[in-house]
């Protein structure tokens, strides 16, 4: 694996040498979740070493580089509405167009590619983003077309460089994959089986963090409770006894819950079927973990949620929840939900606003279902016509706001612990940050303030933020 990343970095050396000189831009699109997000900055990370600018203005750039999602289906349209643009640009001059991420290892996508838009030089998959140096070195050297895709689950790396968006926040990958094939879900076709990575390297990359200033860590994977679970069942094979006295994602949290300098600790995505009673005391007992939980529910309705292959029933689900505001004090909860889903009748529509009234979800991200090709849902006869699903998203929304409403007003007269993040984008004399839940609050400050926790007292609230004064 080292071998590998040297290979790379002499790769990242070679690209360097060739742009010597030439003050070479380029213009990164990321679409899709924070796992995304993460891989982006890791290409940004190598480009950065090889003397690439990044800029905002595609027609600018020397090299356009497009990480796709393939999640939903607008993502896709996005995609070729942007290589469709580039066309007229590749025309004009030798720009480098480079696309890689989820939607790469479709089959039919990376087809579509090279029938209609033949001009794309490079596209790689998930499992071969570390061979971004090579593949462009190969481009600028060869002028060949690459096509860098395997559909074999990609090693664990470590140790490529990485250029992070913010310096306050940051986010840490701690597995790649998915086991549990949702039957609406393309995700474990896309970014293959389940891989931990090892403990000891997460924790060095997060005292690494705390030690360049970072306050607020998310812990990232499809499904972060069930960490390290494969490498115990011998799925992959691995010494689990090398990775030490970490085995499991509650031990994992209390690890982190203890280095110096980090303030808070969030992760994205558990799954509920996994939320075991040492997930539900660690998040109890580490002071740094925030207490907005994110358990994504997807349908109300136990009859969908089988049909989901989501291994929980509606009971199950508020059982949890229940379970959970007990033991944790304060305890805030955010949700996906898809709507109509194959089969998916009134009755069990109405399961899902039932479950989010009772609830009360702080944040509720919702989707309209997507047919994806490969996936059990999409084989299923019984889809719901699109009128009908968005007149369902509508209701579900107007739901969802009216609560966001009525919870914010909860907020108004009490002091809450907040992160200040930046100036505020609207108003550049007030700041910004946010609570333990994930609030956005404005106040006045001075600049001082950035990355530090501070306590303010909330008097105002606005449908997506909270106002408030400093409290001394
Ligand atoms: N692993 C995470 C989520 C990954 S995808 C989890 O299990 O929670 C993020 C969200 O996109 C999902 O939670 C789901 O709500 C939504 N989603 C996934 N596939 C979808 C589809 N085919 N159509 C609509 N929404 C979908
Ligand atoms: Fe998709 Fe389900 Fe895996 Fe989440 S847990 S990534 S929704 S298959
Ligand atoms: Fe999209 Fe891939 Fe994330 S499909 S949601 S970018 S894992």
């Amino acid at each position: 694996m080292k071998q590998e990343i040297e290979k790379q970095l002499q790769y990242i050396e070679k690209v360097k040498e060739i742009n010597k000189g030439n003050k070479l831009k380029y213009n990164i699109l990321t679409m899709g979740c924070q796992l995304n997000e993460n891989d982006s900055e890791k290409l940004c990370g190598m480009l950065d070493k090889m003397g690439y600018e990044a800029i905002d203005n595609l027609n600018e750039a020397d090299l356009a580089l497009f990480n796709t999602c393939c999640v939903r289906e607008n993502a896709e349209d996005k995609l070729f509405g942007k290589l469709g643009e580039l066309k007229r640009i590749k025309n004009t001059r030798n720009i480098v167009i480079a696309i890689g991420g989820c939607m790469m290892q479709e089959e039919h996508i990376t087809e579509k590619i090279k029938q209609s838009y033949p001009y794309v030089d490079i596209i790689f998959g998930t499992h071969t983003l570390q061979n971004f140096p090579k593949d462009l070195y190969e481009t600028l050297t060869k002028r060949e077309k690459i096509k860098d895709i395997i559909d074999i689950d990609g090693e664990v790396y470590e140790g490529l460089p990485i250029k992070r968006d913010s310096q306050i926040k940051a986010s840490v990958t701690i597995m790649n994959g998915c086991n549990n094939f949702c039957s609406y879900c393309i995700v474990p076709y896309v970014r293959g089986r389940e891989r931990s990575r090892n403990p000891k390297d997460i924790i060095a990359e997060v005292k690494g963090l705390a030690k360049e200033g970072y306050k607020e860590i998310t812990l990232l994977g499809q499904n972060v409770n069930s960490y390290l679970r494969s490498e115990k069942t011998g799925v992959r094979k691995v010494n689990i006894e090398e990775y030490g006295e970490v085995d499991s994602f509650a031990k994992l949290l209390r690890e982190i819950n203890k280095i110096n300098g980090i303030e808070r600790i969030r992760f994205v995505s558990p799954h509920p079927k996994d939320f075991t009673e040492d997930v539900i005391e660690a998040i109890r007992d580490c002071n740094k973990v925030c207490k907005l939980i994110h358990l994504p529910l997807q349908s109300g309705s136990t009859q969908v949620l089988k049909a989901m292959n989501r291994k929980y029933t509606k009971d199950q689900y508020l059982e949890l929840v229940d379970k959970m505001k007990k033991q944790i004090p304060n305890l805030t909860l955010s949700t996906d939900i898809i709507v109509g889903f194959p089969g998916e009748t009134e009755e069990d529509f109405e399961d899902t606003l039932d479950v989010v009234k009772r609830v009360g979800f702080e944040q509720v991200y919702m989707f309209i279902y997507s047919r994806r090709v490969g996936t059990p849902g999409d084989k299923m006869e019984n889809q719901i016509p699109e009128d009908i699903k968005h007149k369902r998203f509508d209701r579900l929304k107007a739901l969802v706001e009216s609560q966001i409403q009525q919870n914010n007003e909860k907020y108004v007269g009490t002091v809450q612990e907040v992160l200040v993040e930046g100036l505020s984008k609207n108003n550049k004399n007030m700041l910004t940050g946010r609570t333990d839940s994930n609030k956005v609050v404005i106040f006045e400050g001075s600049k001082d303030l950035i990355n530090k926790m501070i306590k303010i007292k909330i008097d105002s609230e606005c449908m997506w933020y909270l106002k408030g004064i400093i409290e001394n």
